[in-house]
């Protein structure tokens, strides 16, 4: 490369510094991204989805009307700003449809402002059976010895785990461009069905037959009719930023359910801590200076694992109602539990979040004592506070908390940070001072408005 162009890429990005911003989940998911997404939409222009699938589930609530979505951007409401899907993400395409017109029901338009990678992986019928079937067994799996153990994951059954999977297996993998070439997608189904069928019947599945030529009818029927959203978003993408426009990167999942960095195996099958940006879009990391990192002020798990804060007792039940945690994707209970500052602290650091948006505030309003753990002793003794991203070990450890005064003011109505409870104001500065980065967000209840964006 020319020295002349070498410079002009150096000055584009110092150019777009803090024009792109990523929004990432800080605790096991579920902390309000859907809000700040739709909320941050109004100063971008791109807001892209780059790991994940449908099992999450994202909510807006603006007014009266409350959304939830699973595949596409929470920026969506905005009709003039492009919402992408990009290479990262496993699509299911039939609940793609099913989303694009449940939201066209609703007078949200979904056309040329919705666009796939073609490179994106889909999630197939026999992926979620696979999902199911796989964790069915794993629950009651036998080991040698005969005792009996349970190593499910607590999945949504969304073929998450089976679609990442065959992505990386590479040649019984379908990927959203093909579904646009009906005679080769079929030839391929066929020998892909085979080896399924197979072992899904290992798996103890009854179903009858996958039906491969009736498969590929289906989604070649599916490919034309999302053809129209389906491009290379990497040259998308770079084109973008040619023109300086701001791009929004949407996290699914939460950097705890990182396939890397979470508390592994019971994670997600992908990267969804900012660290999957690159790879899930095709845009270097280089071009992302403002990272928010989502947090609620309490913590909240779905699906089995680890989670050293949690509240199996009154204090866990009134989160639970107050907080309204039930998932938004399969209705499950959360587990809910006092706020984990240690596997923050380590998510905002391995995110490189650069400031934080702390939400559900109002939930713990009337609560006397609110505990913050800040560490934790292991087996042996000793005291840490570093995570530790193994679902064994973390598994071992016992919370060091901090108490903290609450306060019983209803806090739903405030408008600006100066205007909470001097509890809660002390409450949001601990979290500062420990995670070590500024509470740029305090969120008071669902809707758009119930933000506080001043600091
Ligand atoms: P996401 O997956 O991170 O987008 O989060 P979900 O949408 O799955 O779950 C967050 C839930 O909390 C949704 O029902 C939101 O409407 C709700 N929510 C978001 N922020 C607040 C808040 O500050 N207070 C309350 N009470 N609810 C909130
Ligand atoms: P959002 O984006 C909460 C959890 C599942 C399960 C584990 C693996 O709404 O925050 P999977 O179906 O991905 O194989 O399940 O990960 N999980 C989530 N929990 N919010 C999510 O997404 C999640 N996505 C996956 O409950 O424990
Ligand atoms: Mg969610």
């Amino acid at each position: 490369m020319r020295r002349a162009q070498i410079k002009n890429r150096r000055a584009t990005n110092n150019r777009d510094e803090a024009l792109h911003t990523a929004v990432v989940g800080l605790q096991w998911g579920d902390e309000g991204k859907g809000k700040i997404v739709d909320l941050l939409t109004a100063d971008h222009d791109v807001i892209v989805r780059y790991n994940g699938g449908a099992n999450a589930g994202h909510t807006m609530v603006v007014g009266d009307q409350r959304y939830a979505v699973h595949l596409i951007p929470a920026g969506i409401l905005y009709p003039d700003k492009v919402c992408v899907i990009g290479n990262g993400v496993v699509v299911d395409p039939q609940k793609l449809i099913e989303e694009i017109e449940a939201l066209r029901g609703r007078g949200v338009e979904v056309g040329d402002n919705l666009r796939v990678s073609d490179r994106a992986h889909v999630v197939m019928p026999y992926h979620k059976e696979h999902d199911a079937a796989l964790e069915n067994v794993l629950s009651k799996a036998v080991s040698g010895s005969e005792k009996s153990v349970d190593l499910s994951i607590g999945t949504t059954r969304r073929g998450i785990g089976p679609a990442y999977a065959d992505k990386v297996q590479r040649s019984t993998a379908i990927r959203m461009g093909e579904l646009l070439d009906g005679e080769r997608l079929r030839a391929k189904l066929r020998v892909i069905c085979a080896i399924r069928q197979r072992e899904l019947e290992a798996l103890g599945v009854q179903a009858a037959p996958l039906n491969a030529d009736a498969l590929a009818s289906q989604h070649a029927a599916i490919g034309r009719r999302l053809a129209g959203h389906i491009t290379d978003t990497v040259y998308l993408l770079h084109d973008y930023l040619e023109q300086d426009r701001r791009i929004l990167f949407e996290g699914a999942n939460a950097c705890l359910l990182d396939i890397d960095h979470g508390t592994y195996p019971y994670v997600t099958s992908s990267n969804c801590s900012t660290l999957g940006i690159p790879a899930g879009t095709g845009v270097p990391g280089t071009h992302i200076h403002r990272v928010l990192g989502i947090m609620k002020a309490y913590s909240t798990r779905v699906g089995a694992g680890p989670f050293p804060t949690e509240q199996v007792n009154a204090i866990g039940d009134r989160i639970r109602e107050r907080g309204h945690e039930y998932g938004t994707t399969t209705g499950r209970p959360r587990r809910c539990g006092w706020l984990d500052l240690v596997a923050v602290r380590y998510s905002a650091m391995v995110c490189g979040a650069t400031g934080l948006a702390c939400m559900l505030l109002d939930v713990l309003s009337g609560i006397d004592e609110l505990k913050i753990c800040t560490q934790y002793r292991l087996p042996d003794g000793s005291v840490t506070d570093r995570f530790i991203p193994d679902a064994v070990r973390l598994g071992e450890v016992q919370p060091i908390y901090t108490t903290l005064p609450g306060w019983s003011e209803e806090i739903d109505e405030a408008t600006d940070r100066t205007a909470l409870p001097a509890n809660a104001r002390r409450y949001l500065e601990r979290i500062e001072q420990i995670v070590g980065i500024p509470v740029e967000i305090v969120s008071v209840g669902p809707e758009r408005t119930q933000t506080l964006l001043e600091v």
